[in-house]
């Protein structure tokens, strides 16, 4: 999916994104289109009232398998803003009680400085290259006296004969050549930085996070100033064309030049305005009975995460975060616990609430053809590459949506997750036999979901273990 500037994601426009995924759920789309709009509107503001506006975040509420994640992947994939899923129940896991909701806010701080450096680096891109050049050309002229025959740098230039008197005069002249790609391919040695510089992609800036080794901050500061060699930065010599030492060099001048820009700052600034984040799952942290066991644990992940709700201040490797802006957006299926479990604060932190439907029959066809990731076109594509050209009849996505419907009422409730179990099931004999079946079309319709299906819901106990 794109990425839309953030002005252009007007409330119709996300709702329109989000339609080619997500069948139906109308009120939810709207709400978070409406949400996200506000974050935009809220900057359009004079700063006195900006700080005034809170964000309306959003409770989304409905029962399982029904697209609240979906959506939330979506914007997740949509939004030119930090963006962070996280399963409240993570929070609950033995050992991690309490532990460290505020992990969420660093992510997110991560996650915009991918997102602001990239920004700079394309803001560099025609700087850096520059740089690159001179680099070049200082490599190239190295060694050569006022005086010396053009021609030892680069003897297939139309005029190499003619010598030149001065650098200055020489490395005008190169320069031209080089933009015109004429001593692409020439070698040259250049100093560049050394590997050590991959370290942090080796090992994941995640493995050193986890550490709590600043290890990011460290390579920066190795990094910075690499233009010239400094003494703290190990380069090493290396012989290429001058075509890969353009785009090596360029690399290294714009990591310099972007780490020049204030990138901490940027980034924490759009964390604090724009970031959203996902609470998946949170009716599994509702349920305020005093007593033992989970509900002591649930309540403690409400009260961790309350303060990052109303506001506060996050201290983040890059610096602290003010969290009072950032759009929180819960969803839960509360078939158990309802909303009024959760803490008092919270609840009133979550002032929208909307509810998801619940999947017919119908929405089950609709699921099954529309989306741009519908199923059948999944199948579709997967049984091409063998050479096998499926069909899916009108009357055969008809017949699977009944079937996932009968077996949801059957059995339990699981929403649109049954239609990947029923399609499996349909495709299973295809699946096996697709390399056999090479050149072959086949015609996926009423009689021949029936057959592989048929029987299944006739017999309740099997039906349960297969769909
Ligand atoms: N309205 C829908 N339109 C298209 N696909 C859907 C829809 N609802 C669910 N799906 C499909 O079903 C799968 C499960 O949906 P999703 O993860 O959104 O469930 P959920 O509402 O978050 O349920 P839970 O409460 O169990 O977490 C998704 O991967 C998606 O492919
Ligand atoms: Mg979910």
């Amino acid at each position: 999916m794109k990425k839309l500037q953030e002005k252009d994601l007007t409330p119709a426009r996300i709702v329109e994104e989000l339609d080619r995924y997500v069948v139906g759920q109308h009120d939810a789309k709207r709400a978070v289109a409406v949400a996200i709009r506000n974050r935009w509107r809220r900057m359009q503001l004079s700063s006195d009232m900006r700080q005034e506006v809170v964000p309306k975040n959003i409770l989304l509420m409905g029962p399982t398998g029904v697209g609240k994640t979906e959506i939330a992947r979506r914007i997740a994939g949509l939004m030119d803003a930090p963006f962070a899923k996280v399963e409240a129940t993570k929070f609950t896991e033995v050992g991690y009680v309490g532990r460290d909701v505020e992990s969420i806010i660093r992510d997110l701080v991560e996650n915009s400085i991918v997102m602001v450096r990239e920004k700079a680096r394309v803001k560099v891109q025609a700087k850096a290259r520059e740089a690159a050049e001179e680099r070049v050309l200082t490599a190239l002229v190295q060694g050569w006296q006022p005086g010396d025959a053009e021609v030892e740098l680069f003897a297939s230039g139309p005029d190499g004969q003619a010598s030149v008197q001065d650098l200055g005069a020489l490395r005008v002249k190169l320069r031209q050549r080089l933009r015109a790609g004429a001593l692409d391919d020439k070698d040259v040695d250049i100093e560049v930085a050394d590997g050590s510089q991959a370290l942090g992609s080796i090992f994941g800036e995640q493995t050193f996070a986890q550490t709590g080794m600043d290890f990011g901050k460290l390579m920066e500061q190795l990094q910075k100033g690499r233009g010239g060699p400094a003494p703290s930065t190990p380069t090493q010599t290396r012989r290429m064309t001058v075509k890969e030492a353009l785009a090596t060099l360029a690399g290294e001048e714009s990591e310099r030049l972007v780490d020049d820009q204030n990138v901490d700052a940027e980034a924490i600034e759009l964390v604090e305005n724009s970031a959203i984040v996902f609470l998946d799952e949170i009716d599994k942290v509702a349920g305020r009975q005093s007593g033992s066991g989970p509900d002591v644990s649930r309540e403690g992940v409400q009260r961790d995460l309350l303060p990052l709700i109303e506001g506060t201040t996050v201290t983040t490797r890059h610096g602290p975060v003010k969290t009072d802006h950032i759009l929180f957006i819960g969803a839960g299926a509360f078939h158990v616990s309802k909303p009024s479990d959760l803490l008092p604060e919270l609840q009133g932190r979550m002032p929208i609430r909307v509810r998801l439907d619940a999947l017919s029959e119908h929405d089950f066809v609709r699921i099954l053809t529309e989306p741009r990731n519908a199923l059948t076109k999944q199948y579709h594509a997967l049984m091409d590459t063998e050479g096998v050209t499926l069909r899916f009849k009108d009357d055969g996505v008809a017949e699977m949506a009944r079937v996932a419907a009968k077996a949801n009422e059957m059995h339990e409730n699981i929403g649109a997750r049954r239609l990947f179990t029923i399609l499996e099931r349909v495709l299973d004999e295809v699946s096996f036999a697709g390399p056999d079946l090479k050149g072959q079309k086949i015609s996926i319709d009423e009689s021949y979901v029936r057959s592989r299906v048929g029987d299944l819901l006739d017999d309740q106990d099997l039906g349960r273990y297969v769909l």
